[in-house]
């Protein structure tokens, strides 16, 4: 089989009545099917939609040792019209081989990643519920699996797609604290790109701001710790006097899909948007004067999730937090457009493309999206 074939095989009986869309705990659900493919001998081959189940991983496959993983989140959602639309999967597909790059692995065909993409959730399509702000959350990754230890680039990879039902991510408002002594990201480093190991390199000082009663914690720059960055898996932005400010792209934040949307979406409503440079001693002055001052995470997993209070060098500053917050118009209008309630003028939104296949076919796409089954 080449590259241009996928092959799918159904599951025999779908779980999607054992799942509880009204109640949905993130991350332990996948959907019941799983895209996959190998890259061997600089080739992408071995196309395949098959029921969910555990890889097969040898003990000294490279990407367990030596940190070539990498991976994205994007979202799936059901219009108010009833059709299923992924947002704005292009600025994902561009991170996903920004990032791959970075590491050294394979990028993605932009063909491969689509159809894979839109195949999945065709076969997936029952999952992608419009109740309560739930979508469907899309997971792509890629891992070095060539068998041998030592350190160097894999000849060898496996990308995969899984999909799980997601409701609110944070239910609460969040708690959280500026960060002076660990790093998230140094100039030059990888915070920039969506890898594995900033993920494991965040856990222990998250743990510990968790002990001490935080949600979450503000990463500030690695030289002088002063200069706030990013939370968690979200870019952060705060309000001051009506001023939308958010940490630029310099390099050690990443890029967040959901970032760039509500800064065209704030420009467009006529909020004044400055991506500079905030330092928590700004804020802290912006605290201590008085100021109005809202503060919020933004995400595809999150969308928005207000700040409602910031601990400073031990001291805690409480922000505004109301339903008539600048953030709360922004989460509005984004949602609005996800839901179809409000024109998408961004063209932010991509349809998925229907055709019709019966269990066991394989389908060969010739243009992304459009798709044509070849055999039984
Ligand atoms: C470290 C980090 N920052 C920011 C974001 C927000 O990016 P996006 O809006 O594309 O989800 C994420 C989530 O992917 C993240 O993991």
């Amino acid at each position: 089989m080449n590259s241009s074939l996928i092959k799918i095989r159904k599951i025999e009986q779908s779980r999607i009545n054992e799942f509880d869309f009204n109640n949905i705990i993130f991350g332990k659900n996948p959907t019941d099917h799983i895209f996959l493919a190998d890259y061997h001998n600089k080739e992408w081959s071995n196309l395949r939609i098959e029921p969910f189940s555990n890889l097969s991983l040898s003990p000294i496959a490279l990407g367990l040792h030596y940190g070539q993983s990498v991976f994205e989140g994007m979202k799936a959602y059901r219009l108010n019209n009833n059709e299923v639309v992924v947002f704005r999967p292009e600025k994902h597909y561009e991170r996903l081989n920004k990032s791959l790059k970075r590491m050294c692995m394979p990028e993605i065909p932009h063909q491969l990643f689509s159809n894979a993409i839109y195949t999945l959730l065709q076969i997936e399509e029952s999952w992608v519920k419009n109740i309560n702000g739930s979508s469907l959350y899309i997971r792509p990754f890629m891992i070095a699996t060539e068998e041998r230890l030592g350190v160097k680039i894999s000849d060898e990879y496996l990308f995969g797609i899984v999909c799980m039902p997601m409701g609110m991510y944070y239910s609460s408002n969040l708690k959280v604290k500026v960060e002076t002594k660990y790093s998230r990201a140094s100039e030059g480093g990888t915070g920039d790109v969506k890898c594995a190991g900033n993920y494991g390199n965040s856990f222990l000082p998250t743990h510990l701001a968790k002990q001490e009663g935080f949600d979450q914690i503000l990463w500030t720059d690695s030289i002088q710790h002063e200069y706030i960055e990013e939370s968690g898996t979200m870019n952060v932005m705060f309000v001051i006097d009506d001023v939308i400010i958010t940490p630029p792209l310099t390099g050690t934040i990443l890029d967040g899909v959901t970032r760039d949307s509500l800064i065209k979406i704030a420009k467009d409503l006529n909020f004044i948007v400055e991506e500079r440079k905030i330092s928590y001693k700004e804020l802290e002055l912006a605290f201590i004067q008085n100021k109005k001052i809202e503060a919020f995470g933004v995400g595809t997993a999150a969308v928005i999730s207000i700040i409602e209070s910031i601990s400073i060098n031990d001291k805690l500053y409480h922000t505004i937090v109301n339903p008539t917050s600048i953030a709360c118009k922004l989460k509005k209008v984004l949602n609005d457009i996800k839901s179809g309630s409000i024109q998408d003028k961004n063209n932010w939104l991509r349809k998925i493309d229907y055709f019709t296949h019966e269990d066991d076919d394989i389908v060969e796409f010739k243009d992304s999206l459009k798709l044509w089954i070849i055999n039984k």
